[in-house]
């Protein structure tokens, strides 16, 4: 398994606190058969705002730990960029750490208020060949209240990566009754722990990926081949969307026949 969503780098954003919490973390993702692991810190402009140098160069600290510890799991480098208008720019200049390298950028904004310029930070971002990943979709809460708004972008070659706890609930029932409608409708294609300690929110992939075969069946492997397919760069393909109806906030999309 591949956790393609963590907050494992120790000191740099509000996720492992020292090196020795990074190395519990890294242990117990071992024991639950993850192989690689993206590091994801918090990029905000004005808190959290490391180069990829300065990403790297941690990256390859924290993976000589890990291999003296026997800790047998490759570390890759990424983030979590926090949107803003001006993203685009900020790509163009150089200052965004995609994730391994590749052209797929973790993208998160803020839970309670969606920003009106999201469709135009996403537009511009496509337009420069990135390939945005919309962090924990089920979170939002517009998109809690209308999962439409997912729909577009999955439409426009946007991907979305669930959290495991959502479905776990961790994050509260409404949270987990939205991740599991995103699921069955194909509107998310990939799956991460977003762990950001090795107590509350812990890596969590074994059981997440357990309750995600329990929803959708062996379609759950769709997600293992994703997440390969991101942090090697390669196109993802997207299962088809299932339909929409427009009432009711739960009743929003209908099941396709044969599903
Ligand atoms: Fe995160």
């Amino acid at each position: 398994m591949i956790d393609l969503h963590t907050h494992i780098l120790p000191s740099v954003d509000d996720g492992a606190k020292d090196l020795s919490e990074s190395l519990e973390i890294g242990r117990e993702a071992m024991r639950q058969g993850v192989t690689k692991i993206v590091t994801t810190p918090h990029y905000l402009e004005g808190e959290y705002e490391l180069s990829f140098k300065e990403l790297q160069d941690r990256v390859v600290a924290l993976q000589e730990e890990f291999d003296r510890e026997g800790i047998e799991i490759e570390l890759l480098t990424g983030s979590e960029v926090y949107l803003t208008a001006d993203l685009a720019k900020k790509a163009k200049d150089g200052k965004l750490t995609t994730i391994n390298g590749t052209k797929y950028l973790l993208i998160e904004f803020s839970m309670r208020s969606m920003p009106s310029y999201v469709d135009d930070v996403l537009y511009d971002l496509n337009a420069l060949g990135y390939k945005p990943i919309i962090a924990h979709p089920e979170r939002y809460f517009e998109i809690m209240e209308d999962p439409n708004i997912l729909y577009n972008w999955v439409e426009g070659g946007v991907l979305a990566q669930l959290n495991g706890g959502s479905l776990l609930g961790q994050f509260g029932t409404k949270v987990k009754e939205t991740a599991e409608i995103l699921v069955e409708h194909n509107l998310v294609q990939l799956i991460g722990s977003d762990l950001h300690s090795n107590r509350y929110r812990k890596e969590c992939l074994e059981e997440s990926y357990k309750a995600l075969e329990g929803l959708i069946g062996d379609r759950h492997k769709k997600f293992l081949v994703n997440t390969e397919n991101v942090v090697e760069g390669k196109d993802v393909e997207v299962n088809p969307i299932l339909y929409k109806i427009k009432s009711g906030v739960f009743g929003r999309f209908k099941k396709a026949l044969g599903f």
